[in-house]
């Protein structure tokens, strides 16, 4: 056991009563300064106290952290997070995914992380991930298919996404905006980084992140994400069962994925098509040709947005894209 481990241990035994610095200080053989780091550690780590200068310290909650027996008790999956690597921090969990791959790590292998200080989003955007408050995590994909095929697996993840939202709260109303957020009320909850490698159209492997807001409240946002962003905690008013999600999530997931490698990807397509909210709608999308402005119609068989452009002459033209910056008009 570590030291904070025993000062748990030390206030679980004396749930709900104060602990004097001097009695700490005697069961750890440390002195009082030390005492005071251990705690400051503590709170930095999520504890909270109640401080009294007379009494000491007592415990009043203990950080919620993802456990990795109990998530291993809850999966019911063959392969997906069999192997499993949870951390307290990280940078991000797709680079310490990419240096598992690098060890040879398996298909499944999942990284999860607490925190990440430096949470990658799409478009090279920082992604907001604090301390014990959602899931934040990638895991392997070695799919037998060909590099430009990738993003259909966007679209298998969100729907996968997508369902276990439904199970848990089934009050919410969430919808998938392509290629790969997750919205309840038209506020992101969800969002999904596929990074591939590959050697001509041959590729080795795909480390696919997914970063859920679970249970964020307001004051964990910082100001200019309040308004586009939100967690199921705010939405639902309740707190999610990060383990129970995961679980969920994986069992979704590696139904559908196992679908998908053996029928391909129209059924999959059909339910993205059921549940997103950017199909008819007006929308412009930034790609690395400019703009992409009109109605978005469907889906194709590789997973791009069909978008119908007005032509200028009264009708339209169909132009896919398959990666982007996508805003609704
Ligand atoms: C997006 O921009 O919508 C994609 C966000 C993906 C965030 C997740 S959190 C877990 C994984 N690790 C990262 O650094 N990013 C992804």
């Amino acid at each position: 056991m570590n030291t904070i481990e025993t000062l748990t241990q030390l206030f679980r035994e004396h749930s709900g009563r104060f602990l004097s610095g001097e009695t700490i200080s005697k069961h750890l053989q440390c002195s009082r300064t030390a005492v005071w780091k251990h705690i400051r550690k503590m709170k930095e780590d999520g504890y909270k106290f109640e401080a009294i200068s007379r009494l000491g310290y007592k415990l009043i909650e203990e950080p919620n952290r993802i456990d990795p027996v109990k998530l291993t008790s809850l999966l019911t999956t063959k392969v997906f997070g069999r192997r499993l690597y949870v951390h307290d921090s990280l940078d991000s969990t797709q680079i310490a995914a990419h240096q598992w791959v690098a060890m040879g790590a398996p298909e499944g292998t999942l990284v999860i992380a607490e925190e990440q200080t430096k949470g990658k989003g799409r478009m090279g955007r920082h992604w907001h991930s604090p301390k014990g408050k959602g899931i934040w995590m990638s895991f392997v994909l070695t799919p037998p298919i060909p590099v430009h095929y990738v993003p259909q697996l966007t679209i298998v993840v969100a729907v996968a996404l997508y369902r276990t939202i439904r199970q848990i709260f089934p009050e919410l109303s969430a919808g998938i905006k392509w290629p790969n957020d997750l919205l309840i009320d038209g506020k992101k909850v969800s969002g999904i980084l596929l990074e591939s490698s590959a050697e001509d159209e041959r590729l080795s492997h795909v480390i696919v992140g997914v970063g859920i807001s679970a249970n964020l409240d307001v004051e964990d946002y910082p100001e200019e994400l309040l308004d586009k962003a939100v967690s199921l905690k705010i939405a639902s008013g309740r707190a999610v069962d990060r383990e129970e999600f995961i679980a969920r999530f994986f069992a979704e997931w590696e139904q559908l994925y196992e679908h998908y490698l053996v029928s391909g990807f129209g059924a999959v397509q059909a339910l993205w098509e059921a549940h997103s909210v950017t199909l008819q709608k007006q929308v412009s999308i930034s790609t690395h040709g400019g703009f992409v402005e009109g109605t978005a119609i469907g889906l194709d068989e590789l997973g791009g947005l069909i978008v119908a452009v007005p032509n200028g002459a009264g009708s339209t033209k169909p132009v896919t894209v398959y990666t982007g910056d996508m805003r609704t008009r």
